[in-house]
């Protein structure tokens, strides 16, 4: 990757993301459920833009959105809505009544009361709403605290008791047609076994219920396929895919998977160019133009990201690399070892392309990143940098 003339051409702070590797990633995760029938929903938080999203949807991909918003920027970039599942705890009735009428394939439920709102809502509108029901199998993914969601003590989903009752009625209802289940028990998950039982425990489920005569015809999965950031052994999508797999003999289900990092993370970049060194007291910082309301995720989870200093050379010593930021929480490396570097030069941030624009924020009154793709050798702007124009025009409109 051309990273000092991608800086040059579209300046800093920037995110570059690789098209072709996410082609990659797609059709490895595509091929190895290729036992079965099988519908890969990107989960458009992970990265948002149109044309990430629109590169997917070429590929087949269909997408988990977890708010209106998100279902609209999917049917935007070319997603049918045949494709588009809805997830979340907390829908607002707008966002229900606007995706029903938008004919979505399913509405993943997460309580009781919700599902009573969508039986009103859809009775109203005169339609019959597609549902799935997120179960919480209570399942410890081992990952960060914070984007860990299949226990009880997590907001996420119903018990299976729950889900059972609720599918019940579901059945019985006029406004309501169950044809779908899901899981997702967190993010950044770099061992089997949980994907295993929480697997084995909805398909279980999903038996019981067709003793019950509710047939269910989506198998949904959820995301959280982890990445290497680091060291970490990964996760192999075959093995990945063969575990889900062999909890699903006998059952005449799609398989539905939502994977957001791993389709886009390790595809993207980050580049920042140094402003500045400094050492206080004998401790080093470079200083970058970047910051974390740019990529938050290192000051957010203390997660890890590569910084490469292209074309370091000399002596290596320990440095922080810090933003501009006003707070010491912004950094995006602590004690890394790096040569010394001059005003200008580029870092590159690895693994950035998954949470981290969609993250970002205005804080300080920094205008939002520009977004590049690269694909085919060839680059191309695919979001615009944002302007100070831009930033106040809903309050200057106020004023
Ligand atoms: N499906 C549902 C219902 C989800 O809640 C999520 C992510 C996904 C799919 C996609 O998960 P993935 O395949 O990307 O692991 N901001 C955090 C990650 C939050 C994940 C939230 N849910 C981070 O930067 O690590």
């Amino acid at each position: 990757m051309q990273f000092e003339a991608l800086a040059q051409q579209y300046k800093t702070p920037l995110y570059v993301y690789d098209f072709d590797g996410i082609t990659s990633q797609y059709e490895a995760l595509k091929n190895a459920f290729k036992a079965r029938k099988s519908l890969i929903c990107y989960a458009v938080k992970a990265n948002s833009n149109l044309s990430v999203i629109r590169h997917l949807a070429q590929l087949g991909s269909g997408c988990d959105c977890v708010s209106i918003g998100e279902v609209k920027r999917a049917l935007k970039a070319g997603v049918p809505p045949y494709k588009i599942i809805f997830s979340g705890v907390g829908k607002r009735d707008e966002e229900i009544k606007e995706a029903l009428e938008c004919g979505i394939l399913m509405l993943n439920l997460e309580s009781e009361a919700e599902m009573y709102r969508v039986e009103t809502i859809a009775t109203s509108l005169g339609e019959v709403a597609r549902i799935s029901i997120r179960v919480n199998p209570n399942i410890d993914p081992k990952t960060h605290p914070y984007i860990s969601t299949g226990l009880h003590e997590n907001k996420f989903g119903v018990d299976l008791d729950t889900a059972k009752r609720l599918y019940i009625h579901a059945k019985h209802s006029a406004a309501l047609d169950p044809v779908g289940i899901h899981f997702h028990i967190g993010s950044q998950i770099t061992e089997l076994e949980p994907f295993y039982e929480a697997a084995k425990v909805v398909s279980d489920l999903v038996r019981n219920l067709k003793a019950l005569d509710i047939e269910l015809k989506f198998f949904d999965v959820g995301g959280g396929l982890g990445i290497k950031y680091s060291e970490e052994e990964t996760i192999n999508p075959y093995n990945y895919a063969q575990v889900i797999l062999n909890t699903l003999k006998g059952l005449d289900v799609t398989l539905v998977c939502e994977p957001g990092r791993f389709l886009v993370g390790n595809c993207g970049y980050f580049l920042t160019r140094v402003l500045y060194e400094k050492t206080n007291a004998g401790k080093r910082f470079v200083v970058v133009d970047g910051a974390m309301n740019d990529l938050i995720r290192p000051s957010l989870y203390q997660a890890y990201h590569h910084v490469e200093l292209l074309d370091g050379k000399g002596e290596e010593t320990p440095a922080d690399i810090v933003g501009p930021v006003c707070e010491s929480g912004d950094f995006f490396a602590k004690n890394i070892m790096l040569p010394l570097t001059q005003h200008n030069d580029v870092l590159v941030i690895h693994s950035a392309g998954a949470y981290g624009f969609t993250m970002s924020s205005n804080y300080n009154t920094r205008g939002r990143a520009a977004e590049v793709a690269v694909e085919a050798g060839q680059s191309r702007l695919i979001r615009v940098r944002e302007d100070f124009e831009t930033m106040i025009a809903l309050e200057e409109a106020c004023l």
